[in-house]
């Protein structure tokens, strides 16, 4: 079960991630981004018993598939790893206490600011609180709410994302934050990049789409050759096409779907514009073109219609290969570069 390879870094490597991979329980302050569908039990146990920290995307499971989804992977692993809860979902403090009630140790709230509730039942149930901070007035405001970390997301990320890029929310944020270990996330895909933003001040990384073609990640083969064909010029924001209905911004692989969604928007504004339709109406029908589609594409393998979630670190997943191997690269190049540079080369 347990797949750690012995992996000899740079002790400096180890100083370095030594605050991150404590508050995690892990060997390195690597965690694998949540990603839906995607991050279920095999991937997760995967990353955890090769010493990054998985995390279990909840995505729209409900309470019982959560327990059950966590009971599984506590089969396949008996590393620490954590579990995602979206903030709007309408259980959340049921699935609070499903991931208590499992003895899960961190619970990473995204998708929004938590409520301070939610926050204090994980809290006061023993397990540590993990936020999204999109901006360092935030980044303040939930440290002051009891968020025991934090994961700065740059725009460069797949899925759901913010404006502001990585290289800027990092400078903006992480000389600031110092009571909490700050995690940093959006495309990273090479060791350098994960040293670079630990000498800035980061206590680990996030990583999710180097993380999509791992051998034991169950998604459809047909979505994970989309990821290594992929280029970064290819993993686009969704565009918004005109401001009277406004678009969440997705960062996916460009596709048939992507196409049809520009058509899709265009009609509904026609149809508005015309007095077809009423804003409200036109709005959802807008928001559930895509429903169910990340579904479609990750686990049907519907890579034309379904939604190609990926980020602008697509063009450096080159192949199918175990997660502790992918792990072992970076942290190797991250490694390599740290005793390069001490040695004046
Ligand atoms: C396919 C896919 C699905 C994702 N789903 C979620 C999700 O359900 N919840 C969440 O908080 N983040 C989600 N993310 C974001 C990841 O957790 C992670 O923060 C992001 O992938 C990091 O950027 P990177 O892809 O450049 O490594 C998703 C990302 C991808 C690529």
């Amino acid at each position: 079960m347990d797949v750690l390879a012995p992996m000899t870094l740079d002790p400096a490597m180890d100083t370095l991630m030594q605050r991150g991979a404590a508050f995690l329980g892990t060997r390195y302050a690597v965690l694998g981004g949540a990603m839906s569908w995607v991050s279920e039990r095999n991937l997760v146990a995967a990353l955890s018993n090769a010493g990054a920290f998985g995390v279990i995307a909840c995505g729209a499971m409900m309470p019982d598939r959560l327990a059950e989804e966590i009971a599984a992977t506590q089969a396949l692993t008996d590393k620490p790893f954590g579990v995602n809860l979206i903030t709007m979902h309408p259980n959340l403090m049921e699935l609070v206490q499903v991931c208590l009630n499992a003895r899960v140790g961190h619970i990473v709230f995204a998708g929004g600011i938590p409520p301070g509730p939610a926050i204090k039942a994980a809290k006061d149930g023993g397990a540590k609180v993990i936020c999204f901070a999109p901006a360092l007035a935030l980044a303040k405001k939930l440290v002051r709410s009891g968020a025991d970390a934090l994961v700065i997301e740059g725009s460069e990320a797949g899925g759901h994302i913010g404006p502001v890029s990585l290289t800027v929310l990092a400078q903006e944020i992480l000389p600031h934050i110092r009571d909490v270990p700050v995690y940093v996330a959006g495309g990273i895909g090479r060791g350098e990049a994960i040293l670079s933003y630990l000498e800035m001040g980061a206590a680990g990384v996030q990583i999710g789409t180097r993380f999509v073609c791992a051998t034991e990640c169950v998604a459809h083969p047909n979505f994970k050759r989309a990821f290594i064909r992929g280029a970064a010029r290819d993993a686009l924001p969704t565009v918004q096409l005109d401001e009277s209905f406004p678009v969440i911004p997705v960062r996916a692989l460009q596709n048939e779907g992507t196409k049809r969604f520009l058509e899709h928007q265009a009609e509904v504004l026609r149809r508005f514009k015309a007095g077809e339709v009423a804003k409200d109406a036109g709005q959802l029908e807008i928001e559930h073109f895509w429903a169910g589609a990340l579904r479609r594409a990750v686990v049907d393998g519907d890579v034309e219609n379904g939604s190609l979630m990926a980020g602008q670190s697509v063009g450096m997943v080159t192949k199918e290969q175990p997660a502790a191997e992918i792990i072992a690269e970076l942290l190797a190049q991250a490694s390599a570069a740290l005793t390069a540079r001490r040695a004046g080369a």
